[in-house]
């Protein structure tokens, strides 16, 4: 009787305190004062404490501004875990089979291994002489998180293979997806609504939210599981085939994938409407299929690109779409101050997930779709992407709204919106317009960019309000005194983000160079240029041309590079965030750092190993790897069938390498 009474206490307590927390960060319109929040705060905790199996990693108490959060260890994959290429249909599939028949020249017959494409995350999970020692998120593909605690909380990943299973393999790195499991999901999310807790919107983000828990024994409560599909590495001869793959980790002990193998690609395209509709019987979201070429000697000769193996493809399913009612129409601004319409929607589900906003783009496809507020539409989602408006449902007899109209200020600051020649967006040119400096300073802290914990968007914004930082240099200027003075921010708090700007400071060039929110230059750009150039200084020098011939950079970041750094006010920028001691140096990868300022040019075959392996190679020695041939470059590395480059080479007087010229030069 007693305790039923406490938890009723601590469940009104957390609406309440979460109802207090809208009120404040979203909607600016506190009821009480910091003082009787605390005291809500306070009795929650206490009682919360005395009964530890009803904390919940959600509680209001687990998750305010200022609690530490130890982050999980870095763990460097072995090899890249790349991602997959996207196909919709036959016709695709079709072009990435004759691509695939190109570059391994043989007959046009190849066998394929059909899987579930599994929505879930990508892990790897390590064995040092068949013992599980460690486990990975797949990150950004090179650098994941270490979540080994949490994976061991997954029974079906076994412990330990039996010696007699091993293969002789002593460092074996398997991959494969956790999910969440179908039935679990709803008894789970229905708990966290009985606690006024909002609900999980999708079974990827609930999977990836559970693996990345501080506290493993919460991951344990959690409906988790894994289906592995992939060797990442391991210390022995290869397999012949990704069917003896499969057969090796289920003798090993490992929960496989599901996998039918086709004679040829007629095969494969006559099961995609089969497994689609089985799909559903599964206890697992599926969200296409992925098709693997069987022969590893022929995956090993088709390669990589830099984002994609070019062996397997992803057969997506087409998209799901839902009806639902427009609330109200509203503007974003975002970072460059380009405006976005954005829809309110009556809350639908979509694919699984709850959608409740989505993207209207811009103006002219607000008229080109005639959308008003109050109108039945149409709404799909497609994987990763916001959903979007597809079309309006007339309903006979129904009066609809007036017209949209674009509204013709930035609904932040009030400056005239701008709309070039040429381009869809309004934008607001205001460069001070503190909406989009608070997207600028919101992104730079970000994750994936400085990774500066503990700068909520409740402190950006109030940071900008008060005119504290009209700079990403003004963040490292910030004292504790200033930052105590923030409302909702106790001393520890403060503490907390003057310790997380300090730390970021070393996040590293490449992050750095992500941060500044460079038009084009996203994630994978910044990591090559930081590669490339090893400094911000060496960087600086650079001229478009030079910055467009290298790999995956291309013309247009490059000349978006070169604008940013023609603008004095961003070089000064630069020079105040270097005096303040941020990191503009990458971390040096290479271990002679012979090749040093070198520049390549790949072409042709190489018999030993794919160009994926040789570019890593000549990138980890400090060279560069550039896509045509000039007088800039140093060496040509031709294999087999060569063409054009090595012609090029010749006329130019660039000396070229054959590959045991290449491989004595990299020894
Ligand atoms: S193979 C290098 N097989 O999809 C090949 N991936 O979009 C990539 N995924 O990062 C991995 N089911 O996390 C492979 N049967 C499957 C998969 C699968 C789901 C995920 C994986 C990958 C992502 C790529």
């Amino acid at each position: 009787m007693a305790s039923n009474k406490a938890q009723k206490e601590i469940e009104k307590l957390r609406t309440e305190i979460q109802r207090h927390d809208v009120l404040y960060y979203a909607e600016d319109r506190p009821e009480i004062s910091d003082r009787e929040y605390d005291r809500l705060m306070q009795r929650l905790k206490d009682l919360e404490s005395r009964r530890p199996e009803w904390a919940t990693p959600d509680s209001p108490t687990q998750r305010v501004a200022g609690k530490v959060q130890e982050k999980f260890a870095a763990a460097t994959h072995r090899a890249p875990m790349l991602s997959l290429d996207n196909t919709y249909n036959a016709d695709e599939l079709w072009d990435f089979h004759n691509r695939v028949v190109k570059n391994i020249g043989s007959a046009s017959d190849v066998e394929y291994v059909v899987e579930n494409k599994i929505d879930g995350l990508g892990v790897a999970l390590t064995y040092e002489d068949g013992r599980f020692v460690r486990g990975a998120t797949r990150g950004d593909g090179i650098k994941g998180e270490d979540v080994t605690a949490n994976l061991k909380t997954i029974k079906s990943i076994p412990e330990e293979i039996p010696d007699d299973k091993r293969e002789g393999i002593r460092e074996l790195e398997v991959r494969g997806e956790v999910y969440m499991r179908k039935s679990g999901f709803k008894e789970l999310n229905d708990q966290r609504i009985a606690v006024g807790l909002a609900p999980f919107a999708n079974l990827r983000n609930s999977a990836a939210g559970s693996l990345r828990l501080l506290d493993h024994k919460i991951t344990a409560t959690r409906p988790l599981d894994i289906l592995v599909y992939q060797i990442g590495y391991m210390d022995r001869e290869p397999f012949a085939t990704q069917v003896e793959v499969f057969d090796k980790l289920k003798s090993m002990g490992f929960p496989t994938n599901r996998r039918d193998l086709c004679k040829n690609l007629e095969g494969v395209i006559k099961l995609i409407e089969q497994w689609k509709a089985e799909k559903e019987s599964l206890d697992y979201d599926v969200d296409g299929l992925v098709i693997k070429v069987n022969s590893i000697k022929y995956q090993e000769k088709l390669g990589s690109t830099a984002k994609h193996p070019r062996w397997a493809v992803a057969y997506k399913f087409e998209t799901e779409q839902a009806q639902t009612k427009i609330l109200d129409i509203v503007c974003q601004v975002g970072r460059t101050g380009s405006i976005t319409p954005v829809a309110n929607l009556e809350p639908v589900q979509v694919s699984g997930s709850t959608v409740a906003r989505a993207t209207l783009h811009n103006e002219d496809e607000i008229r080109r779709k005639d959308v008003r507020v109050g109108d039945t539409v149409i709404i799909e989602k497609a994987g990763e992407v916001i959903p979007k408006v597809v079309q309006v449902v007339e309903i006979p007899g129904e009066s609809r709204g007036e017209p949209f109209v674009m509204r013709s200020d930035c609904p932040e600051c009030k400056t005239p919106l701008h709309r070039a020649e040429g381009e869809a967006a309004w934008r607001c040119v205001n460069a001070a317009c503190p909406a989009q400096l608070k997207e600028r300073l919101w992104h730079f802290a970000s994750r994936k960019a400085m990774d500066v914990d503990h700068l909520g968007p409740a402190i950006v914004d109030q940071l900008v309000d008060k005119e504290m930082v009209k700079t990403f240099s003004d963040l490292y200027k910030l004292k504790l005194e200033d930052l105590a003075s923030l409302e909702r921010m106790a001393e520890k708090s403060a503490q907390n983000l003057v310790d997380a700007l300090e730390k970021s400071k070393t996040a590293g060039f490449d992050r750095l160079l992500f941060a500044l929110g460079i038009r084009l230059v996203g994630q994978r750009a910044a990591a090559v240029l930081a590669q490339s150039y090893g400094s911000m200084e060496n960087l600086l020098k650079a001229d478009a041309d030079e910055l467009g011939e290298i790999m995956e950079i291309g013309p247009g970041i490059a000349q978006s590079l070169v604008d940013f750094f023609d603008e004095e006010i961003n070089r000064e920028e630069i020079r105040r965030l270097s005096e303040l001691g941020i990191v503009m140096q990458a971390e040096v990868r290479e271990t002679s750092g012979k090749l040093k300022g070198k520049q390549f040019v790949l072409t042709g075959t190489l018999e030993s190993l794919s160009r994926e392996s040789a570019k890593e190679k000549i990138q980890e020695q400090g060279g560069r790897i550039t896509t045509s041939v000039s007088k800039k470059t140093d060496y040509v590395v031709a294999g087999a069938d060569p063409g054009s480059k090595l012609t090029k080479a010749e006329k130019l007087g660039v000396p070229v390498l054959n590959e045991e010229e290449f491989k004595k030069l990299l020894d």
